[in-house]
């Protein structure tokens, strides 16, 4: 009796040390020569894979490949270690575009293997015969020059404009492109690999780095990489080019191409200071190191939470730390994410809406009240654009979306993000942020490491947060904001006095008074963001030239603010913003700011001709996943 609590405290001890895939310690008994079988935790049904993980589930991911930059192809083999059902004789993979060369056991001998019919957007499952004696599959495999996740960059278009550069992007569903698994957010995996590169070339990847250097290999040189985390394959990610470092602080650095490095340093000066802020609210940091990769220009996001290793856009580099809050988002993804994780890409304003939520509340602790309260009037302010665009008649503004049949990319709008942080802000104001700060610790200790769903979470916070009070639960409308459309009447409302200033300024300007008579003594970033969204659509050429002469928006180095300025030079056809315009659509490639300056030029005729001639120049400097949208824009 006492020795099996003993082995059962040891064994969730170990679990709590070392996060391991979701399967259970007990092994089910089997003939000696077996392959081991495990109990498998059940798993949510993911409609964006074809695995079928309560079978057989793919624990642990070593990959082994070669990059080829002429021929834009990664080459090698993918060994996965395979936990199974007792009677599970087959393991479901998703693959996508992939040419599969070979499938062996882990001795070399043959295993039968099928790829199934294709789907233009999940791609096509691979079956494989599991080994009867062993737990290992290797496949061996190439990918597409045009696989999804990777952009090959050629080396005109990165920074120093010597040497080529790839990178990956997984989210949501593209890791399928490059590597041969089951690509589910549910279904964590561990990971290790073996990368060669050209010798002059260096890799990373998100986990741990175990040759900083690299080592002479045969073609270049090798790089080898661990993570001892489970994590979604949406998370496993490479980048390759010529790559220097600059450290932060004792547990965080930054990798860009030489050329950026030192700015980018500079830029980031705080982030050791996030991750504490960050820890002291939310746990421990789980994950090691945190690291940064500044990309080049194409680079389609703003950042991408890849697990010790955020990928970020340079277009925050602003010169003066302004846009940093995009980092606290993306360390933000450290607990909402990586540590606990959408369990289908119906739940990701799981991810998204506490992300947004944990990165105001980071911002807070470093910056202060006023910062914090801008940033979430921002966010609110594009929220309310959102759902006037979508309308409410729709599913598109609901949190907990349905995904059926669509490309998850098509869910992945800003109501995640800023109906899901206002949902949680709400929750702070009704229990106290006291309360809620323990209860979102707790959740995340509690749900550390696994995948969750929508109504894991409110069933969680129903019992944990609101004391199992339906009455309470009911009163909060909680059903309504996850499940209905538009935002419930005790959305809370974000009221700066900073950006009511802001709007006094935007309204003496209309009535007339010149630029030079404002007072826009000590503002910030955000106040001017906010300054230019408050303007009318349309102005005269006089009053945008009055304004540009005076506060030289036009000329802004701060991407934000340029975009703002920008839309608004499109609504007025502001001609001398014009060749601005172009630089910044043909010199970076944020889907963010792309998609939504093409779609105001499409708005009339002198536009339409601007966007197809740009356009046609920069398309081929966008990623995939920018010109999937921008090709529906311009025609
Ligand atoms: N995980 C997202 C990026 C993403 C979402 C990639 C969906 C693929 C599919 C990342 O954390 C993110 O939200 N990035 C934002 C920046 C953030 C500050 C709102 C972006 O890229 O704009
Ligand atoms: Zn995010």
């Amino acid at each position: 009796m006492k020795k099996l609590s003993l082995t059962l405290l040891a064994a969730s001890l170990a679990a709590c040390a070392t996060p391991q895939p979701q399967v259970a310690t007990t092994p089910v008994p089997a003939p000696a020569t077996a392959a081991p079988t495990t109990a498998l935790v059940p798993l949510e049904r993911d409609v964006h894979s074809y695995a079928r993980p309560n079978e057989a589930r793919v624990t642990h991911v070593a990959l082994d490949l070669a990059t080829d930059f002429a021929a834009k192809t990664l080459t090698g083999t993918a060994t996965l270690t395979v936990a199974r059902a007792p009677n599970a004789r087959e393991i479901v993979l998703d693959t996508k575009g992939l040419e599969i060369l070979g499938v062996t056991d882990g001795g070399g001998a043959p295993l039968r293997h099928a790829t199934g019919a294709g789907d233009p957007i999940l791609g096509a499952p691979l079956t494989v015969q599991l080994p009867t004696t062993s737990d290992r599959v290797v496949i061996r495999y190439r990918t597409s020059p045009d696989a999804g996740a990777l952009q090959w960059l050629t080396p005109a278009q990165t920074a120093g404009k010597q040497h080529p550069y790839l990178f990956s992007q997984g989210q949501a569903i593209l890791t399928r492109t490059w590597i041969p698994t089951q690509d589910s957010p549910g279904i964590r995996q561990t990971y290790e690999a073996r990368v060669t590169v050209p010798a002059e070339l260096r890799a990373v990847m998100s986990a741990e780095q175990l040759t900083p250097d690299g080592e002479p290999a045969a073609g270049g040189r090798a790089f080898r990489f661990r993570l001892d985390q489970a994590i979604p394959p949406y998370l496993i990610a490479i980048a390759v080019g010529d790559i220097a470092f600059r450290p932060l602080g004792p547990r965080s650095g930054v990798y860009a191409e030489p050329s950026v490095v030192d700015s980018a340093a500079r830029e980031f000066v705080d982030v050791e200071r996030m991750i504490d802020a960050a820890e002291s609210l939310y746990g421990p940091y789980r994950w090691g190191r945190y690291d940064i990769l500044v990309l080049p220009p194409s680079f389609p996001f703003g950042g991408m939470e890849n697990p010790r290793l955020t990928f970020a856009t340079p277009t925050i580099l602003a010169g003066d730390r302004s846009l940093v809050s995009l980092i606290a988002h993306e360390l933000a993804h450290s607990w909402s994410g990586n540590l606990v994780t959408n369990a289908t890409w119906s739940d990701f304003w799981l991810n998204e809406g506490f992300t947004t939520y944990i990165e105001n509340r980071i911002m807070e602790a470093l910056y202060g009240r006023d910062i914090a309260v801008m940033l979430q009037q921002l966010e609110r302010t594009e929220l309310e654009s959102e759902i006037a665009g979508f309308g409410t008649d729709t599913g598109e503004t609901v949190l907990h979306i349905d995904l059926a049949g669509r490309d998850p990319d098509e869910g992945m709008t800003n109501i995640a993000y800023d109906k899901g942080s206002a949902f949680l802000r709400m929750l702070e104001h009704a229990v106290g942020r006291e309360r809620f700060d323990t209860y979102l610790r707790s959740y995340f200790d509690r749900h550390a490491f696994q995948p969750i769903t929508t109504s894991q979470f409110l069933a969680d916070m129903k019992a944990n947060l609101l004391g199992g009070d339906e009455a309470r639960y009911a009163a909060l409308q909680v059903n309504r904001w996850v499940f209905g459309a538009g935002l419930p009447s005790n959305a809370p409302v974000p009221a700066s006095d900073r950006f009511a200033r802001v709007e006094a300024q935007a309204r003496a300007f209309v009535r007339g008074t010149p630029p030079a008579r404002l007072d826009t003594t000590g503002w910030v970033t955000q106040e001017w963001q906010h300054f230019i969204g408050s303007l009318p659509d349309t102005m005269t050429l006089r009053q945008m030239g009055d304004l540009d002469q005076q506060f030289r928006f036009t000329q802004s180095g701060n991407s934000e603010v340029l975009f703002a300025w920008l839309r608004k030079a499109i609504a007025s056809r502001y001609a001398p913003a014009m060749p601005a315009l172009e630089r910044f659509l043909t010199t970076q490639g944020r889907r963010k700011f792309l998609v939504p300056l093409y779609q105001d030029l499409m708005k009339a005729d002198w536009g339409r001709q601007v966007a197809r001639r740009i356009y046609a120049t920069a398309r081929p400097l966008y990623h995939p996943v920018s010109t999937g949208s921008i090709d529906q824009i311009v025609k």
